[in-house]
């Protein structure tokens, strides 16, 4: 990434996940913005992921990752929203792959699904691998000619 900042958020479904990546993003340095929900009473999880991606589309955040209890719902409101790749991720070769073929931007991730360990690998893939351009720039060039 080209700074060490990211955005996060979750909804009830996710929220214990998420104050452990945030923990774990600090360790690594990471100047984190959480854009809540910050408590465990119930939410909906679209709303957490509209305000995530504006900040994204508005060039606040190059990356986001956002958690809930599957995050399928998350990926699917946050690729809603032009100029947003996300992605939902059970394993580190996905992770790995979204963001060298993919230039995924958002890491959606599931509390019920995987344990933190697991996620924090996820979460390091995320940050740490480059898109790999070439053949691939094609592709996510025609992903966003969807948007249009
Ligand atoms: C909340 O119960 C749950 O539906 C939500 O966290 C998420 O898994 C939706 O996809």
């Amino acid at each position: 990434m080209n700074t060490k900042q990211i955005i996060i958020g979750c909804d009830h479904g996710g929220f214990v996940l998420k104050g452990q990546l945030i923990k774990h993003l600090q360790r690594r340095g990471f100047d984190v913005c959480d854009v809540g929900t910050y408590s465990a009473d119930s939410c909906n999880y679209p709303d957490i992921a509209d305000a995530l991606c504006k900040k994204i589309q508005n060039g606040e955040f190059e990356r986001g990752i956002l958690v809930c209890g599957t995050g399928i719902g998350m990926s699917i409101a946050a690729n809603k929203h032009s100029g947003i790749r996300a992605a939902a991720c059970e394993n580190t070769f996905s992770a790995r792959m979204t963001r060298m073929h993919n230039d995924a931007n958002v890491l959606c991730l599931g509390e019920r699904v995987v344990g933190a360990g697991l996620a924090c690998d996820m979460v390091d893939l995320f940050t740490d691998t480059d898109f790999e351009g070439g053949r691939h720039t094609l592709r996510v060039g025609m992903l966003n000619d969807l948007d249009k």
